[in-house]
């Protein structure tokens, strides 16, 4: 069958083998209660309510695997998506390399979404799927950002630290997940592009190491990041108008 008549099958893969340092002491990030459920929980669903997506891959911290199938089987999700478990890595690159390796050889395009983002709308994912059908090879949602810019010279902790630019904001996107990839291409990063230390926080940006051409889709401010307590705090208000403005 040649590329032009292949099937389109999209699956998702939600790296959540993260410590959650930022958040402090606790369970691991992913399987700390939001409005009474796990935070894995909302994101697997998230990903799982966009029909486009046929298969789930759960990235679980490294020691957490059978722990988070159990929590996966106690919580209803939708009939036609089928959820994978698998052992994470040291970083979220190797986490999300884990994910990958498990995806069966019909996958097409992938998604790649953090566990930590766990009230993106179904819109949002749609977008970025439908981008990466109509042929983008790498797509990310992103919204304009509030704050002003400035790049540092990082100096001692506790200094002040000298300023060295100050990017246009106007040309600035703060980027979110799921970002969209066709598979082959990811791959393809991931099998080229060494990303020293702490590894790449972001796909795309391995894509855009091979000289891939990556596109923006608007993102939504649902989307943000559970890192630090506060974004606890807005994640519990959001789930909070959700219950009272529809039948969620
Ligand atoms: N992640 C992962 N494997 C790792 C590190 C991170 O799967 N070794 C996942 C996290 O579980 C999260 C996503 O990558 O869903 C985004 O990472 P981040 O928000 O930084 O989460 P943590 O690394 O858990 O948080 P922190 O950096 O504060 O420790
Ligand atoms: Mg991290």
């Amino acid at each position: 069958m040649s590329d032009e008549t292949r099937p389109h099958r999209t699956a998702a893969v939600i790296p959540a083998a993260g410590r959650g340092v930022r958040l402090g002491p606790g369970a691991p990030k992913a399987l700390r209660a939001l409005g009474g459920t796990p935070m894995l929980i909302h994101a697997v669903r998230a990903m799982a309510r966009s029909r486009a997506v046929s298969l789930v891959v759960v990235v679980a911290p490294a020691d957490g695997a059978a722990e988070v199938r159990l929590l996966l089987d106690e919580h209803p999700l939708p009939d036609r998506a089928e959820v994978l478990v698998v052992p994470g890595g040291d970083t979220r690159q190797e986490s999300v390399r884990a994910g990958l390796q498990a995806l069966p050889a019909d996958v097409t395009s992938v998604l790649i979404h953090d566990a930590a983002r766990p009230l993106v709308p179904v819109d949002t994912v749609d977008s970025v799927v439908e981008a990466v059908r109509d042929g983008a090879p790498a797509v990310v949602p992103a919204l304009p950002l509030a704050d002003t810019v400035k790049e540092v010279e990082p100096g001692r902790p506790g200094e002040p630290e000298p300023v060295v630019a100050t990017p246009d904001r106007a040309r600035l996107r703060a980027v979110q997940t799921p970002q969209g990839f066709d598979l082959a291409t990811l791959l393809r990063a991931h099998a080229e592009i060494a990303v020293d230390g702490e590894g790449a926080t972001d796909d795309a940006g391995m894509v855009e190491r091979l000289g891939v051409p990556v596109v923006v889709v608007p993102g939504h401010e649902e989307a943000f990041k559970v890192t630090r307590p506060l974004d606890l705090v807005l994640a519990e208000a959001v789930l909070a108008r959700r219950r009272a403005t529809d039948a969620y």
